[in-house]
């Protein structure tokens, strides 16, 4: 199993460009089921959740073209419509083929997704929703069964602004029997990604990115096409994983390829911690901005503060002056970076879904164990700074959803090695 070893303290400098976003890029994969002209994409990340979803499509009949980043999926022959627990249990985001398969072959048989490392992560919001549209469905041996004539639009509300219920239900809604109206949809720069993806094959989406979407359901005979190839947006979460580790560096460094208005919340609370940040076109700079001041925070849905930064920011208010406290309020276990960030010398007392954060002056290096993807970000951020050769373990869990981490922080002067 690859490791990391990695050396700190050190400065950063120079520019990094992050990759598309994952978040992004596996709901658009699993909506080139709704069309039967070929979706072709550009900048695909290499991640090995997008490998995971590649696999499931071509399980599917999808016939997947890749050429370096640049991919096309052709799904004019999708004869399997399966999604089998074997690859679902290693990627949750592969339930997002059901609003899509249902929605233009009036059936699908998909596995129950399972609870993660970061909580039971229920998808009842999908299912209570796609009910309401008009589909029977049943869960049986581990599978959801869902099948349906048509799905039918109508008005949508939903209990939680869910992510991938919004997604799923925004998919379903393409060739449903009128409009849908989601309410209380999710509003994270991912869903107006998918929204634009939807709408550069002629689906009619509005109020993406608020609380309100309407979608207009057309029958499937309707030959959706796009002549131009889509690219998925950059990805905000890596993006903030570099923002944070070049504060902690007290570096003068360059984070491009993202919008910033996608990571503001992040920006904002950074700013008031004592940061010196220029907002780009495409991306941020970071000054050196020595010590920040610890601060309160409250992980919320967008515009809130997004709980997939939660552990990065973590890393840093362990160095900050003075105490922090985080409140994570979207998942019930998404603390398991505490006892790997308290081997090197952090503390954190646990209490409920908060965490306080007393400041300490300096970290020292220790092997650690990364057990879901933001914190192994976490770790990689403390070990950076950490006096000593840190030996970070299963990263497995890293390359999920960074691509070629360790290069992009070697380009920007840090000393990363992965040991095979
Ligand atoms: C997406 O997960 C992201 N994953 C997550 O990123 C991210 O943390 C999350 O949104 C929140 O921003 C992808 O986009 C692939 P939710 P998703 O449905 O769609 C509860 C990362 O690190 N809920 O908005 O699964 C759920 O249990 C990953 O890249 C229900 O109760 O998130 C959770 O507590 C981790 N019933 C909360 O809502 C439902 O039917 C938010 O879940 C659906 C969700």
């Amino acid at each position: 199993m690859d490791k990391l070893l990695v050396t700190g303290p050190g400065r950063l400098n120079g520019t990094v460009t992050v990759s598309s976003a994952k978040n992004a890029t596996l709901p658009i994969l699993a909506g080139a089921l709704l069309f039967e002209t070929p979706v072709k994409l550009v900048d695909v990340p290499k991640l090995n959740d997008v490998a995971t979803i590649i696999k499931l499509l071509e399980s599917m009949g999808v016939k997947v073209e890749r050429d370096g980043k640049s991919m096309t999926l052709d799904s004019s022959n999708v004869h399997n419509l399966v999604a089998d627990y074997a690859l679902v249990k290693t990627m949750r985001a592969s339930v997002l083929v059901l609003g899509p398969l249902l929605a233009r072959f009036g059936k699908a048989k998909v596995s129950l997704p399972g609870g993660c490392a970061i909580g039971a992560r229920p998808v009842d919001i999908h299912l209570t929703n796609l009910e309401k549209m008009g589909a029977k469905i049943q869960i049986e041996q581990g599978y959801i069964l869902a099948e349906c004539e048509r799905l039918q639009g109508c008005e949508l509300s939903l209990s939680f602004p869910s992510v991938g219920a919004t997604e799923n239900l925004m998919m379903a809604a393409v060739y449903a029997d009128g409009e849908t109206i989601i309410e209380n949809a999710a509003r994270e720069p991912e869903i107006v990604d998918l929204a634009n993806f939807l709408i550069h094959f002629g689906v009619t989406v509005e109020g993406a990115g608020t609380s309100r979407i309407r979608i207009v359901g057309t029958n499937t005979q309707k030959k959706y096409a796009a002549t131009k190839a889509y690219r998925p947006i950059g990805d905000r979460i890596e993006a903030a994983t570099f923002i944070i580790a070049g504060l902690m560096a007290n570096s003068n460094i360059v984070v491009n390829g993202f919008e910033p208005w996608t990571l503001e919340a992040v920006l904002e609370t950074l700013e008031k911690m004592g940061a010196k940040l220029t907002r780009l076109e495409d991306g941020v700079e970071v000054h050196p901005s020595g010590r920040l001041k610890g601060a309160v925070i409250e992980t919320a849905p967008f515009p809130g503060f997004p709980t997939d930064v939660q552990a990065q920011m973590m890393a840093l208010m362990c160095l900050c002056e003075g105490n922090s406290i985080i409140t994570e309020q979207i998942f019930e276990n998404r603390y398991m970076h505490v006892p790997e960030l308290t081997r090197m010398g952090c503390k954190v007392t646990l209490k409920g879904n908060a965490a306080l954060i007393e400041g300490v002056e300096s970290l020292s290096a220790a092997p650690v164990m990364c057990t879901d993807l933001r914190a192994s970000a976490a770790l990689v951020l403390a070990a950076l700074t950490a006096h000593g050769q840190s030996d970070i373990q299963r990263i497995y869990h890293l390359d999920r959803g960074y691509e070629d981490l360790e290069a992009k922080f070697k380009g920007l002067g840090a000393k990363v090695e992965r040991v095979k």
